[in-house]
Parts: structure tokens; sequence; C-alpha cells
């Protein structure tokens, strides 16, 4: 039974193909004049940074190694002195999640009325803001596609979102070269976090038909091309990264549930990374939902390859999570919050802080203290 919903569409320009990061100028405007690349200190690393800079030469430009894990936000205040010390039109944010969510804070930062420390306080984030944001991503991170900028509020020890249809990029380019320099377990892990995200769009209550067609086809070609993508195999490597974009095609018309909710606890108190956190979490979330969701975890099953043919709605929605399991053993990934060092003793305070997240309504199983503790000891 369909129930109703409302689709709104995005308003980025995608550029996806190989060698596309020397095209980055038809970017921008010509009035532009100032242009802030920002990143993390191991993609500076790499050279990508200088090599974005030297195809915008007829700008002047600012590199700015500044993005830290899970978008603290201090960060964010140092961010937005610079774009207003040195009069910035552009931002360029080039890495994974944190980059881009980075960016997108500090556009909005920019522009809003609000002190960076009261942002999260605003409702909704509607206006476009005069900074042009393009992005370069080089992880499976695919958080260019939404709305939201995660930004870690210490005090608070969770990770809230700064939302609105004014915190999208404008510009994404694609380039599937540059996965070729991005380490392997970052592949697997941020991999799995886009895996995680086109499940849970199906399965969560949140799901319609538009945002069904995207994450379906976002599981198939994770599913089908994750292994060899981590060998290194260049056409594997395409085929994630648009999988993973498609991923959070849906994002604005359907949501993630409890396995992203778990994630941002484990980012945000033990800095664990977001792709690692989904990891582990997948298999668990997905059997916690299991009974309140069959339909949709054998409709998942499909797309993860199972055949449905002479087997129960429950017996292919557990084939697809045995696989999900199965690929995360395959990609070398740790399957056990005691692996990723979360004190045993924590679980009870990880359920209660999990009843606050921002996602969580959107999850079909209804929680209780008693159920979340005892999905926090299976996982354990
Ligand atoms: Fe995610």
């Amino acid at each position: 039974m369909l129930t109703p919903f409302k689709q709104t569409p995005v308003p980025y320009k995608i550029t996806f193909g190989k060698q596309k990061i020397s095209q980055i100028s038809n970017c921008v405007d010509d009035e532009h004049e100032n242009i802030f690349i920002i990143c993390g200190e191991s993609v500076l690393e790499t050279g990508l940074p200088d090599q974005i800079a030297s195809h915008l030469s007829d700008f002047s430009t600012l590199i700015w190694p500044g993005v830290r894990s899970h978008v603290p936000v201090e960060s964010i205040k140092e961010g937005k002195t610079l774009l207003c010390e040195n009069d910035i039109d552009v931002v360029v944010s080039v890495g994974g999640g944190s980059a881009i969510d980075t960016g997108k804070a500090i556009c909005i930062a920019d522009e809003s009325d609000y002190p960076v420390e009261e942002l999260i306080h605003a409702d909704c984030i509607d206006a476009q803001p005069e900074i042009n944001h393009i992005t370069v991503p080089t992880t499976l991170s695919a958080a260019e596609m939404t709305n939201l900028a995660g930004v870690s509020w210490p005090d608070r020890d969770m990770k809230k979102g700064i939302k609105g249809r004014g915190v999208f990029v404008d510009d994404i380019i694609y380039d599937p070269l540059l996965l070729e320099e991005t380490p392997s377990d970052l592949i697997a892990s941020t991999g799995m976090n886009a895996l995680n995200h086109g499940i849970e769009m199906v399965y969560c209550n949140k799901h319609q038909p538009f945002t069904d067609a995207t994450a379906l086809h976002s599981i198939r070609l994770l599913y089908t091309h994750l292994p060899d993508a981590v060998k290194g195999n260049q056409e594997s490597l395409a085929y994630v990264q648009v999988g993973a974009s498609i991923s959070l095609l849906g994002y604005t018309n359907s949501a993630t549930a409890i396995n992203h909710s778990v994630a941002h606890i484990l980012g945000v108190r033990y800095g664990i990374p977001h792709g690692i956190a989904n990891a582990v979490v997948l298999p668990y979330g997905m059997r916690f939902n299991l009974p309140v969701a069959t339909n949709r975890f054998a409709i998942i099953g499909e797309a993860l390859g199972v055949s449905p043919e002479e087997m129960t709605n429950k017996e292919v929605a557990l084939e697809g999570i045995a696989k999900c399991e199965n690929l995360v053993e395959r990609l070398d990934l740790p399957t056990r919050l005691g692996e990723l060092g979360v004190p045993k003793e924590d679980l009870a305070l990880i359920a209660e802080r999990l009843l606050e997240e921002d996602f969580i309504n959107s999850n079909p199983q209804k929680l209780t203290k008693t159920n979340i503790r005892k999905m926090l000891e299976n996982m354990y």
C-alpha cells in the first residue's frame, strides 16, 4: 500500500569522468576572485589541493588544511574567520565527509546571522549562501549529496546537523582516477557506509518509490563492485563512486535510521570513523528491524542478489543480511563494538543517547531501553 509522499529535486550539478578535475574552472564564474581550497592534512599530502589550485590559476587561491574528523565546531569558527579575512567567494572542499561537511558549514556560517555555536538552533537554513561551494570527493562518504552538515558539538557529546536547502553544494566533481590515491581500507569502510545509506533508505519508515529506485540501484552497484574496488580495479572504483553518490540522492525525500544513529554516537564519543562504525552496525541494525519490516528487507535482499524463487520474504531478507555480514568480513573490516575499543560499561549510556538522536524517528522498530540494550550487547 502506497502512503502519501513528497518528492523535491536536488539543486546541484554533477560532473563525472576521468580527469574531469582538470575542468574544475568550468564551475567558477568569471566574476569570482578568491578561492578557498579546504582539506585535511592527509589529503594535503597527496598533492591534490595543489593540483586543483593549478587548474584554477586564473584566480587567487588559498589552501587551508584545517579540516578535522567529525567536524568539531571549533574548526568551523576557524574556517569562517579565514573566509571573512580573505574575501572568499568560492569554497572548494576536497576529501571525505568531514571536508565536505566543513565546507557546507563554513559557507552557512559566513552567511548566517547566528554565531557559529548557535547554528544548531537555526531550524531550517533555506537561503542559498552567496559563496559558491564546489566539492571534489575522494572517498565514498556521499556527504556531497545531502542538505545536511553534521557537526560535533562537544558540550552535547553528539553530532547534530545543520540543515536546509541552503546547505546543498553547488557543484560536484567525481573523477574516479582520484580514488586510486585513496587508501583501500578507506574505500572499504566508506563503501560500507554508502551501502548502509541505500539499505536504511529502503527499510526506514520514510521510504517512498522515488527513493527506493535510487537506493536499490546504489545497493546493487556497491555490493557488486566493492570487493574489486578495494583491490584497486579502475572500473570497479568508478562504479562504486557512482553507487555511493546515488546512495544519498534520495536523502532529502527519505531518511537514514538506527544504524546511522549508532554510528554518529560512536563517532563523536569515541572518535570511531563513520565508515567503520557503519560497517560494524549494519547487520545488527538490519536484524533489529527485520520483524517489523520483513517485506522491505526482502526487497533489499533481491538488490543484494538473492534470488527470491521458492523462498519466503523472510528467507530472502535473512539471506540478504547474511550477504552483508559476509561482505564486511571479505573487506576485512571490524565486526564487533568490542574491537573498536568501546568500553562495555558504556552500553547503557549509548542506549540512552540513541533515544535523543536526530534520525531515530524514522526507524521502523519502536525503540525501548531494553531492546536497544539487547541489540548493543549482540553487537559487542
Ligand atoms: Fe553515512
